[in-house]
């Protein structure tokens, strides 16, 4: 039982015992070796110096959060937390009548509705887990983690959002939540990424030889620039198709808040897979470029599958077809965004107004419906 009197007669704890125990498994194992080896034991003691922080393998205190080095992490922290929304915010009484009226909408658009709820609903479950179970504890950066650990809660706020319209429409839970193991384009691509981060996951598996930090590089590539900025763009064309049709409105701007998150989510990782090959060129090898051009190829050809999948027939001014397009145009985006050479020379958007959808504000909204305010300490009681 805590003894307030011992606090006056304990010692002082030596700080990195005390930062061992606070932090417990979060701290990397770079910092606890520098504590113990003479040669490194000045860096880990010294206030921590801008030109000491690295994005990994780092000597220095991940607990302190300044001075920064790395402002666009802390720039997008805040940014994100500016675009706080939630689920329930939403008016979903419209997708609830349409959906339920017989005439309300064809087949194949409540083909596109399920699928896209079934691949969603548990991916971001899978992104906030390798996040939070695979790559955290490697990124040695605090104002890198903070970003982090914002878009962790955005994941569930996005895993949330799902269930929300899952559970307004009426639709089978069990049927839904369980596409990702049952329908097949879905499956492949949830097991496209998985043993990305169940290696990294692996207990034993730490950063600092160049052979692990590609391991982690190949998994910040296959989550980040492939998860999130590849598959999911099929289903985010298609569910806002819906609302530039003005059906399932409600669907359609929880959609837009989520990926101005997700788009957000994505700038974040190519900007530290970016920091990443300019504080270690050795990692960069034509080797693993060729490796990460071959992840986003077999990626592009899933989404690819995906999206004729989910759509045998034209609809919503949609077909397959135009996705062929649009995910090899997708593509070669990533790649220049991470200075990859080009896959799909010449492929364009067939989709220009998604580019303007990913760049909604808040107080401009594209459909017109209205965002509530937060709540914040006003709302409390004490009583
Ligand atoms: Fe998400
Ligand atoms: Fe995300």
């Amino acid at each position: 039982m805590l003894n307030w009197e011992d606090t006056t007669t304990t010692a002082k704890p030596d700080p990195m015992t005390a930062m061992q125990e606070q932090s417990g498994s979060s701290v990397p194992a770079s910092i606890m070796h520098a504590a113990q080896d003479p040669a490194t034991q000045d860096q880990a003691n010294r206030r921590v110096r801008v030109e000491d922080k690295r994005v990994i393998n780092a000597g220095t205190d991940v607990n302190q959060l300044v001075p920064f080095k790395y402002k666009w992490a802390w720039e997008k922290y805040l940014a994100a937390c500016n675009n706080h929304w939630m689920p329930q915010e939403v008016g979903m009484s419209a997708d609830i009548a349409l959906w339920a009226d017989p005439k309300g909408l064809t087949d194949d658009e409540r083909t596109i509705i399920k699928r896209s709820l079934g691949f969603f609903s548990t991916a971001d479950s899978l992104v906030a887990n390798n996040l939070v179970l695979a790559v955290y504890k490697h990124i040695t950066n605090p104002e890198c983690r903070q970003y982090i650990l914002r878009q962790a809660f955005e994941e569930a706020i996005h895993t949330h959002a799902y269930q929300y319209i899952i559970e307004s429409l009426g639709l089978d839970e069990a049927e839904v939540f369980n596409m990702y193991r049952e329908i097949p384009s879905i499956h492949d691509k949830a097991a496209w990424s998985l043993p990305y981060t169940q290696s990294l996951a692996d207990e034993n598996f730490h950063t600092g030889t160049p052979e692990a930090d590609q391991r982690l590089l190949r998994d910040m590539i296959a989550f980040y620039v492939v998860f999130e900025g590849i598959f999911f763009y099929v289903g985010f064309v298609q569910l806002l198709s819906f609302g530039r049709r003005n059906k399932m409105m409600g669907t359609s701007e929880q959609i837009q808040y989520i990926m101005r998150d997700e788009a957000m989510h994505m700038n974040f990782g190519i900007d530290v897979i970016n920091q990443i090959k300019i504080e270690n060129p050795h990692l960069w090898t034509a080797e693993f470029q060729e490796e990460a051009r071959k992840m986003i190829i077999e990626a592009t050809e899933l989404e690819i599958r995906y999206a004729h999948d989910t759509m045998p027939r034209g609809v919503l001014g949609l077909n397959a077809a135009m996705f062929n397009e649009y995910m090899q145009y997708i593509a070669n985006r990533r790649c220049n965004q991470i200075g990859l050479k080009e896959i799909y020379p010449g492929a364009e958007n067939p989709f220009p107004w998604m580019s303007e959808v990913i760049d909604l504000k808040k107080e401009k909204n594209f459909f017109e419906t209205r965002v509530t305010e937060y709540q914040t300490g006003g709302a409390l009681s004490w009583d």
